[in-house]
């Protein structure tokens, strides 16, 4: 994830950077374990790490440098999907 978002850009000052790296595994794994989140239409079926998914499980965490497209394109990098 690390390597990701250097690739991605996904941060500007690093200020937030260290939190959303934990909470971008995390949700990759949670999402691998599915747990469905609030952008999930269906409950029943198993989440998928799509753009909106991403942003909902993220939604939490604040960057004051407004990086948020590239650090959800690390993300997708990570989860092989598309931001
Ligand atoms: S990179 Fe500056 S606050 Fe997120």
């Amino acid at each position: 994830m690390q390597a990701a978002f250097v690739k991605q850009d996904g941060y500007q000052c690093g200020y937030c950077t260290p939190g959303q790296i934990c909470s971008a595994v995390s949700v990759l794994e949670e999402i691998k374990q599915g747990i469905p989140s609030h952008a999930q239409a269906d409950l029943m079926a198993a989440p998928q790490p799509t753009g909106a998914e991403m942003r909902e499980w993220m939604s939490g965490n604040i960057c004051r440098c407004g990086a948020y497209s590239n650090i959800a394109e690390a993300m997708a990098d990570v989860a092989g999907a598309r931001a």
